[in-house]
């Protein structure tokens, strides 16, 4: 089928300056949900429809299997699939999407071109509760006759709780000469793709309907407040599909997965987590409270403590991190590392059962098997103007409040004493220092206060 979808309305409700279709749910954009769902259906092409908010969609959204058509003015839905008509293949039926519908499944769209087949004419229906704004589904007996929108309907159709959700399959031959016919004698001075309807009925085109699975996946953004209602809605079903493959979570309400998570067996997520981007966690990982991960792989068995943020970053099994640590990019941490509170690493390359407990920042560093790290140590990696490495070797022991001014090396097995500042590299097996000589003076005095006379 070809897949049209209408993305050129200026979403004034949303009170942006960023197009509607832009506006992110789960961290991605509105009309990508809908393109990754129109993608999923395999059609011989997707027509986007854009207006509002000029070049900035086809832009952001560039890629070759999409086709644009510029709808400017916007006179409404049966002009904006206008626009894309004539792209269309009339050997296969169309689908009509909305941009701004972003939860609607593959399995409700793939029912309702089942039920359209070839010829017929298939409507998306949901029966609402409240159906003020939307256009009602007129029948008569069990046929469907027409669509009316809510402004130009009179008292009796505005009681019809079957409304239309805009999403729809259509013959494309037919489609194109119902478009060429429409007018935009209407309440708003509008085509209306809803106009379509009595079109087929008058052309002896059976008219049908379908119903999606779930109610909220035919809901719009229209403003700030419906894109937080969907984000929750789409938060609980992301956290239900963890909770239905075996992860506990501490209260599904309180995690937002804003890209993809998949976690092995026995994984743990305390309250307040966010994930973004591409997140692994091995099986038994537990991820404590408050954690931001993002793009982040971390292995079997290993521990996240509170507050511990993980950005482009992976850490082996076993492993213990937090409270308060923060892994950045690059940084790769061995099988049972330890990286404690307030302890920041940047494109840092741990080996296997080296720790860092206390209050570091190690940046551009390779570091060996079984090294310590004491509290307070710092990577001086930058100059002003360039990076440095730090390499230290396997079994070294670094003193607390050391300073590593690289480009510098610390040999296998080397202690540096406290209080180090190393500017050049530190033997194998040997105890470095640079530390003043401290001294105690017997003669000394401590001042008293004069009293005055
Ligand atoms: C439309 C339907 C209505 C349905 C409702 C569901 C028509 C005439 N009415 O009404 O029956 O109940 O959706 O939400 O179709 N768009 C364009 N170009 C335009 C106008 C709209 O691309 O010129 C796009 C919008 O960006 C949006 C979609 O089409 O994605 C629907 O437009 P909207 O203005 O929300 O239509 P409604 O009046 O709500
Ligand atoms: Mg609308």
């Amino acid at each position: 089928m070809n897949i049209v979808v209408l993305a050129a309305g200026m979403g004034k409700r949303m009170n942006s300056d960023l197009p509607k279709v832009m506006h992110r749910l789960g961290g991605k954009p509105l009309l990508a949900h809908v393109l990754d769902c129109a993608r999923s259906l395999m059609p011989n092409g997707i027509f986007i429809v854009y207006g509002h908010g000029g070049e900035q969609v086809p832009e952001a959204f560039a890629a070759a299997d999409l086709k644009w058509a510029k709808q400017d003015p916007q006179l409404g839905t049966g002009h904006a699939v206008m626009q894309a008509a004539p792209m269309l293949d009339d050997s296969v039926p169309t689908l009509v999407l909305y941009g701004d519908v972003p939860l609607v499944s593959h399995e409700t769209l793939m029912r309702l071109q089942a039920k359209a087949g070839s010829a017929r004419l298939a409507l998306l229906t949901v029966e609402v509760d409240d159906p003020s704004g939307y256009g009602r589904i007129v029948r008569e007996g069990e046929r469907i006759v027409r669509i009316v929108e809510h402004k130009d309907a009179d008292d009796a159709t505005r009681k019809i709780r079957e409304i239309n959700t805009g999403i729809l399959v259509a013959p494309t031959g037919a489609l194109k000469r119902w478009l060429g016919a429409l007018s935009n004698d209407n309440a708003q001075r509008e085509y209306y793709l809803t106009d379509i309807i009595a079109a087929a009925v008058a052309d002896g085109v059976a008219v049908v309907s379908s119903r999606p699975l779930a109610e909220w996946e035919t809901r719009g953004v229209n403003s700030k407040v419906q894109l937080a209602e969907l984000e929750r809605v789409l938060q609980r079903n992301q956290a239900r599909q963890l909770m239905e493959a075996g992860v506990t979570l501490a209260d599904p309400a309180r995690l937002d997965i804003r890209g993809s998570l998949v976690c092995g067996r026995d994984v743990e997520i305390d309250i307040n987590c966010v994930f973004e981007g591409n997140v692994r966690l091995g099986d038994g990982v537990r991820i404590g409270a408050n954690c931001v991960l993002r793009n982040a792989q971390i292995g079997a068995g290993t521990e996240l403590l509170p507050f511990t943020h993980v950005d482009g970053a992976s850490v082996g099994a076993q492993a213990r991190i937090g409270p308060y640590a923060r892994l950045r990019p690059g940084t790769e941490l061995g099988d049972h590392t330890h990286v404690g509170n307030f302890v920041e690493m940047k494109n840092a390359k741990v080996a296997a059962q080296s720790k860092a407990n206390h209050l570091a920042y190690i940046g551009d560093a390779v570091i060996g098997q079984r090294v310590n790290i004491g509290a307070g140590t710092i990577t001086c990696n930058y100059d002003g103007v360039n990076k440095h490495q730090t390499v230290i070797e396997d079994d070294a022991f670094i003193g607390s409040d050391t300073q590593l001014v690289a480009p510098v090396r610390v040999g296998r097995g080397a202690t540096l004493g406290a209080g180090t500042t190393l500017t050049r590299d530190a033997p194998a097996d040997q105890l470095t220092v640079s530390r003043a000589k401290q001294l105690s003076i017997t003669s000394w005095k401590r001042p008293v206060k004069k009293t005055p006379s």
